[in-house]
Formats: structure tokens, C-alpha cells, sequence
């Protein structure tokens, strides 16, 4: 799985670099999929459920799941959440970052850090004989702290030779409550945090989900191994 991850880091790493104004998510898309077929390796999302690209692309208000278009050009001020996976010999990997376009006014850029932060507050909470609440509950602290909120309508979820198992990973809970991690279990933590509401709504493409209030939104996900002594990011 470690392997899956390295291919994801150097692919979203890849896109980062070419997010600028002037961009359109399509360009993301394209220098995505020619360093897969350079690697030889197979995008995680195409064709899952009939999702159409190796990448998704969701700009501001757009939570997750926004197909990379050419009609969509990014400008200056704008964010752009990336989220991409791979399989490497069967195994998965997922990770997402939120990439602020060229300069970003300060609310943004706090909603960014928040997300990040809150990230890494959830890997904190990782280690053999914590629950999914404690994760839930350390990014929930983070969040609403800053005033933003969680969303609630996705979570992340257990990974290994599907990208989605068992169990649930959810961004909100309550300490001690919901099952315990063992050495070995891999999951997906990936908080979606809205900069007002928590709702979201999905668009008629199918696909795309967008904050209801129109409120800029992030993400930031990494897939991360429970070990002996707490966790081991294996996106990183
Ligand atoms: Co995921």
C-alpha cells in the first residue's frame, strides 16, 4: 500500500504544480493521466460507478467529486480541492489536497489550514485501542473551534484491495464511542470542511457536490496504516 501511496503523493504533487490561474481543471486532468500511463499505473476513480476521470477537481463551493472540465478555468483567488487515488499490484491508495490559485483572500486561506490542521489532528488520534470517535472528535474539535463546519454527508472509510471497506471513517463523533483500531487496519481520513453550513447538495451532473450556502469548502484526505506505536501516513 505504501507503494500505491508514493504514486499518489507524486501525482497530486504533479497537479499542485500546475494549478495557477489561467489553468482549467481539464489541463489537471491531462498531466495527471499522462504520468499514470508513463508509471503504468491505474487511476482509482475512473470508471468507479461510471465516474468518468482519473481526477476530481472540486472548486470553492464545490465539496468533492467535481469532474475536471475544460470549461472550467481557475483564476486568481479561487481554491481547487484535488483528490486522486491509485492501485499499485492490487492495493489502493487515496489522497486529496485543497491548492489555494495564485493569491487567496485570508478567509480562504484559513479554511485551508483549518482542514489541514484538522487532518493531522485525526492521524494525532490514530494508535492500536483508539476508536473512529476519537478520530471523528479530534477533527470536529479543530473545525468548529474556527467557526467552520464539518461535513456530514461524506466520510472516510477503511481501504486495502478496494478503495472503499469498512468501516466509515466519519469527520464528527464523540470520544470512546464506535469501533477500535488494531495494528494493520489502513484507513482513509478525509475531512470535508464547509467555511458556513454543513449541507450539501449534489448537482445535476450526479456527481458534483457543492456547499448549499454557497460557502467555500476544503478538503485535504490521507490514507494512513494503524501500527504498533500510533500511525504511519502512507500517502505522504
Ligand atoms: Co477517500
Amino acid at each position: 500500500m505504501r507503494r500505491a501511496g508514493r504514486v499518489v503523493r507524486e501525482v497530486l504533487e504533479l497537479v499542485r504544480s500546475k494549478v495557477k490561474p489561467g489553468a482549467t481543471t481539464l489541463d489537471l486532468e491531462k498531466a495527471a493521466a499522462t504520468r499514470l500511463d508513463e508509471l503504468g499505473v491505474k487511476a482509482a476513480f475512473k470508471g468507479y460507478h461510471g465516474y468518468p476521470c482519473v481526477l476530481c477537481t472540486s472548486v470553492n463551493s464545490e465539496v468533492v467529486h467535481g469532474i475536471p472540465s475544460a470549461k472550467r478555468t481557475l483564476k486568481e483567488g479561487d481554491i481547487v480541492s484535488v483528490d486522486f487515488g491509485a492501485v499499485v499490484d492490487g492495493y489502493y491508495g487515496d489522497s486529496a489536497i485543497t491548492v489555494p490559485v495564485g493569491s487567496i483572500d485570508p478567509d480562504a486561506a484559513r479554511l485551508l489550514a483549518v482542514t489541514e490542521k484538522s487532518l493531522h489532528a485525526g492521524i494525532a488520534a490514530v494508535k492500536p485501542g483508539a476508536t473512529l470517535g476519537d478520530i471523528g472528535a479530534a477533527v470536529q474539535d479543530i473545525v468548529e473551534a474556527e467557526g467552520f463546519s464539518v461535513v456530514r454527508d461524506f466520510v472516510g472509510h477503511g481501504i486495502g484491495v478496494h478503495m472503499h471497506e469498512d468501516p466509515q471513517v466519519p469527520n464528527f463523533g464523540e470520544r470512546g464511542r464506535g469501533m477500535k483500531l488494531k495494528v494493520g487496519m489502513v484507513i482513509a481520513i478525509e475531512p470535508m470542511v464547509n467555511a458556513g453550513r454543513p449541507d450539501v447538495e449534489v448537482l445535476g451532473d450526479g456527481w458534483t457536490a457543492v456547499a448549499k450556502d454557497g460557502s467555500m469548502s476544503a478538503h485535504f484526505e490521507h490514507t494512513v496504516a494503524v501500527t504498533a506505536t500510533g500511525a504511519r501516513v502512507l500517502t505522504e
